[in-house]
């Protein structure tokens, strides 16, 4: 079935719909993959303290606004600003968007890929009996083997460009209601066992991990950390893009776009610190590293499922809900390429989606490749943290751009255009759905958008860039 361009743009059957959407959106590799490793290379505790500050001061604001801009425009982000903005250059916070959303799929799709291998190397039960010295070892040979990580990735865009050329309701809903309660429990469970797993060396604290997580150690937070904090939460809440504009067109008129905010951003905001609850104190215990880098959990997970009574089917059924999770992210970066094609270059979703999916999986290939083929492909820095030179290869460089430029950037746009342009009025129509809602916390979102959101995101970025010094 084709679906014509009028046909495309509906909207979501119940209020669970848009929050599950949206949350299926948020959740997914950002918390259970990015967080642990970016949070075990950040100084622990330090970073989660910025974190926290950054969800609540601009990540919920900027969450808000861009359902705002998407439900009263009914459009992709690009046409969304040419539609509030005519002949004025906020379009290009769209074209970013999309840029950014190109980007991101390109090595979340490699992600993704990993996480389908590991649902396979479950199934046939490769870790088994596996030292964590071995189960490392096999995470490194996986990603830097020839063809497997490409395989996967390929398979991975091939499930993310089946399920939008679905169709938005059937393709999302279906999938993330069921796997996503399943994913939850699975990592409550885990985490009871990390905490109390027996520690390798006698000399370990036991609780090492919790309060390398919770306890912030000031020494640590430099200018890095914060700036990692800031491109994490835009990454994590799926903002500073335009994915939730794109998923605000669908939101129904008598919806409450305050409260839906509220609920996905603390969502996804708890189950990055479950994540983080199930991840380092199995560090510690097994004598791993916090500062492994991308493939922290990859190899932690493992090695905890090997501690575990049923850890084989464990294992198994939580790679399976990982993939849903990260899939149910990839289409929403897909859908903001997707619909932006659609509306503006008036074809059918399904040539837009082949066209999408098909560029996408190209420049993921690169990324997928990138501790192979492609290693050389990239730029050696010198690290000033510790004066080694080091090599960021593709994937990194695209992951550094679109997290720590784009999205943040995008998101800084996005609450000036909202606070200071698109009128008071019209944003109190919107939240209160045209005065049938109560909301009390209008003045403090208009405070948050208006100053505290513009103010914190430029700090960040003078901090970075030594034009300020904090602290
Ligand atoms: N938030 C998603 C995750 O945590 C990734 C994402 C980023 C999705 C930006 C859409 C837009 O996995």
């Amino acid at each position: 079935m084709t679906r014509d361009v009028d046909a495309v743009r509906g909207s979501f059957s119940s209020k669970f719909g848009i929050i599950a959407a949206a949350a299926g959106s948020a959740i997914g590799l950002g918390n259970i993959w990015r967080f642990p490793y970016v949070l075990g290379e950040s100084g622990g505790g330090a970073f989660l303290l910025v974190y926290l500050l950054f969800v609540l001061s601009i990540g919920i604001p900027v969450m808000l606004s861009e359902f705002i801009i998407g439900r009263s425009t009914q459009m992709n982000p690009y046409g969304a600003f040419k539609k509030l903005a005519p002949r004025q250059p906020w379009f290009i916070v769209g074209i970013m968007g999309v840029i950014a959303a190109f980007m991101i799929l390109a090595f979340y799709g490699a992600v993704g890929g990993w996480t389908l291998e590991y649902f396979f190397k479950s199934v046939v039960n490769q870790f088994s009996g596996k030292s964590s010295n071995e189960i490392s070892q096999i995470f490194e040979g996986f990603r830097s083997n020839s063809y497997r990580p490409l395989l996967w990735q390929v398979v991975f865009m091939g499930l993310t460009f089946l399920i939008v050329v679905a169709g938005i309701e059937k393709g999302i809903e279906k999938y993330s209601k069921i796997l996503m309660p399943i994913l939850l429990i699975l990592l409550i469970i885990i985490a009871i066992r990390s905490v109390s797993l027996p520690s390798f060396s006698e000399k370990l604290n036991p609780g090492a991990g919790l309060k390398f997580l919770f306890k912030p150690d000031f020494s640590k937070l430099n200018a890095k950390v914060i700036f990692d904090a800031l491109g994490q939460s835009f990454f994590s809440l799926s903002i500073g893009m335009g994915a939730l504009i794109t998923y605000g067109s669908y939101i129904r008129k008598n919806d409450n776009l305050g409260s839906s905010a509220m609920i996905i951003s603390l969502s996804d905001t708890f189950i990055a610190v479950l994540a983080g609850i199930a991840i380092f104190p199995a560090v510690f215990a097994l004598g791993f590293d916090p500062q492994s880098g991308e493939g922290l959990v990859f190899k932690i997970l493992p090695a905890i499922f090997q501690n575990m009574h049923g850890g084989y089917y464990i294992s198994i059924l939580f790679f399976i809900c990982l993939s849903v999770a990260a899939l149910t992210s990839s289409i929403s970066l897909l859908e903001v390429v997707v619909t932006t094609f659609v509306e503006e270059f008036k074809i059918t979703r399904r040539k837009a989606s082949i066209i999408a999916a098909s560029l996408i999986t190209i420049l993921g290939a690169i990324c997928a490749l990138s501790w192979y083929t492609f290693k050389g492909f990239g730029i050696d820095t010198l690290d000033e943290s510790t004066g080694q030179m080091v090599h960021f290869n593709f994937f990194m460089i695209l992951d550094y751009i679109a997290l720590k430029f784009l999205l943040p950037i995008g998101g800084l746009f996005i609450v000036i255009y909202l606070g200071w342009f698109h009128g008071k009025k019209n944003v109190m129509k919107e939240l209160s759905n045209q005065g049938v809602l109560k909301v009390g916390y209008y003045h403090l979102f208009m405070f948050l958008v208006r100053f505290v959101a513009p103010v914190a995101i430029a700090i960040v970025f003078l901090n970075e860039t030594g034009l300020l010094k904090l602290g």
